[in-house]
């Protein structure tokens, strides 16, 4: 299949399951206001695509794909928080807070991060032996991309006042905190969910992780780019971000040219990290999504 057919096709096969979730009013309906208001998907199409690579199916891994999902909604509603990026729009729309109220996004985003652990812990489908141990192992590995050595500790790094001046060292570190560790989570949650199922080449994990560690990297770069250089309509939240918020970045270290260089230093290396393993689903589908993330525009 053409990629942009089986993007699309694996994007809405995320999107019909999310849209299950946290039916009804409230909180229910703060929570869902965030995670249906579109966003690329991207995290739960590695986890499918992933997991169909390494044998299995898309739908064997939806439930941690959802899961991943969750969380990284949690993650960009509290990001908008005024105490944080104190930003106003987001997936195209006014953010969690500036319509429900700072109170109840934060409410939001809490239940949302539960919602993840529960979704990837009661994943339905046939396993091998029951699947407790692929689910507790894909709740483990999503656990430590969220919590203080991934996306929260990369998250404080990053909002802390008065850090003295970053190098690209420091900034590589955040970046992969913030953004590699929830990533390279995904992927490596979709190849759990194929060993849960079937023998899977135990190299494909860790070329899962190398993958996504690239990925990550590569991806924040871009994101900091965009800051810059794209337009609000285009990409669903306010650019200058990071700008008003006095951030150090990649751009402001190196400029955009050594910057877009990065980024395809960083895909190249993600695309090999996949030779690692052996993958009897094949990994051109993850190779083009490498290349289309380094040229995207939203
Ligand atoms: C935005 O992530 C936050 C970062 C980690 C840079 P995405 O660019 O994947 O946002 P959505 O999910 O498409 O809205
Ligand atoms: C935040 O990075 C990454 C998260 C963990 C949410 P940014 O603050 O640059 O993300 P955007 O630009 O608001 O999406
Ligand atoms: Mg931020
Ligand atoms: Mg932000
Ligand atoms: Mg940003």
């Amino acid at each position: 299949m053409e990629f942009t057919k089986e993007m699309e096709a694996a994007r809405r096969l995320a999107e019909a399951r999310l849209g299950t979730f946290f039916p009804g009013g409230g909180l229910a309906e703060a929570m869902r206001y965030s995670l249906m208001a579109g966003g690329k998907r991207i995290r739960p199409i590695l986890t499918m695509k992933f997991c169909e690579a390494a044998g299995g199916t898309m739908e064997e891994a939806l439930d941690f794909a959802c899961g991943v999902e969750m969380l990284h909604t949690y993650s960009l509603i509290h990001d908008d928080l005024p105490c944080m990026d104190d930003d106003g729009l987001r997936r195209g729309r006014p953010t969690n807070h500036i319509v429900y109220g700072e109170c109840t996004a934060t409410l939001a985003g809490d239940a949302l991060q539960a919602a993840a652990f529960q979704t990837v812990l009661s994943a339905g489908g046939t396993w091998r032996h029951g699947g407790g141990a692929a689910k507790a192992l894909a709740a483990n590995i999503l656990a430590e991309a969220a919590g203080l050595e991934g996306m929260c500790g990369g998250q404080y790094r990053d909002t802390l006042p008065g850090e003295a001046p970053r190098t690209a060292e420091d900034l590589t570190e955040i970046n992969d905190r913030k953004t590699g560790a929830l990533l390279r989570a995904a992927c490596m949650m979709g190849v759990a969910a194929s060993m849960g199922r079937r023998a899977v080449d135990d190299a494909c994990m860790e070329a899962a992780k190398d993958y996504a560690t690239n990925l990550g990297l590569a991806f924040q770069i871009q994101d900091d780019i965009l800051d810059e250089t794209a337009t609000a309509e285009a990409l669903g939240k306010p650019i200058g971000s990071d700008a008003a918020n006095n951030k150090t970045t990649y751009l402001t270290l190196l400029g955009r040219e050594a910057c877009s260089a990065l980024v395809l230093r960083y895909t190249e290396q993600a695309k090999a990290a996949l030779d690692g393993g052996v993958w009897p689903g094949g990994t051109e589908f993850l190779r083009t999504l490498a290349d289309s993330l380094a040229v995207r525009r939203s």
